[in-house]
């Protein structure tokens, strides 16, 4: 547990980031968030990345989740985002432009956290540790209850990579299986990650 920031990634404490986030999610997914909290920062402890920014992704990850359709497409439009966002929604969004939100409105400046909350829907080619991070603890967190979660919580402790490629052959397989859009951006991560992974993931 991280109790007290040290590190000035905003201008909070964690007591006022958590009080903002109890503010701005449902009671369900404000418990989600501190469960992801919770597993970020034991995966961030295993793996050498700094359990402060664990915490802060983990705690803001899923801060614009329940924001409005138009406030999404306001800062799209207003900060000149990529326009192909716009034929998705709120799933890549809260990621994708969340990241914004969390920067403008609760101050977070460390480009790799916010980097982190961008990515931890889509993933990435290129996922930074505390991204993956970030990425398997939403995935994994205590709450969770999916066919193959344990499998990902095993992976996950055996080699954070691993965990990232059985997360990404999953969602794709879903999302193909379901005939859902996929965002090209998590072709791209499967690309990167998947293969690489094939032998392990077997
Ligand atoms: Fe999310
Ligand atoms: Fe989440």
């Amino acid at each position: 547990m991280v109790k007290e920031y040290k590190q000035h990634y905003l201008p909070l404490s964690r007591a006022q980031l958590v009080d903002r986030l109890q503010a701005a999610l449902s009671a369900k997914r404000f418990a989600h968030v501190l469960r992801v909290e919770e597993t970020a920062v034991k995966l961030a402890k295993r793996y050498g990345v700094d359990p402060e920014a664990a915490s802060v992704a983990g705690l803001c990850h899923d801060y614009a989740k329940e924001r409005s359709d138009a406030d999404f497409i306001r800062v799209i439009k207003a900060k000149r985002l990529n326009p192909i966002l716009l034929d998705y929604g709120n799933a890549i969004w809260h990621g994708q432009v969340g990241a914004e939100l969390v920067k403008d409105e609760l101050g977070v400046q460390n480009e790799d956290i916010l980097n982190a909350i961008r990515v931890h829907t889509t993933g990435d080619a290129y996922l930074t540790p505390l991204a993956q991070v970030v990425y398997m603890a939403d995935y994994i967190e205590p709450g969770r209850d999916f066919p193959g979660v344990e499998t990902a919580r095993r992976l996950t402790k055996q080699d954070l990579g691993l965990g990232v490629a059985y997360q990404t052959q999953a969602t794709l397989a879903y999302l193909v299986k379901k005939g859902k859009p996929v965002y090209p951006q998590t072709l791209v991560t499967y690309n990167a990650w998947v293969p690489k992974y094939r032998k392990e993931l077997k």
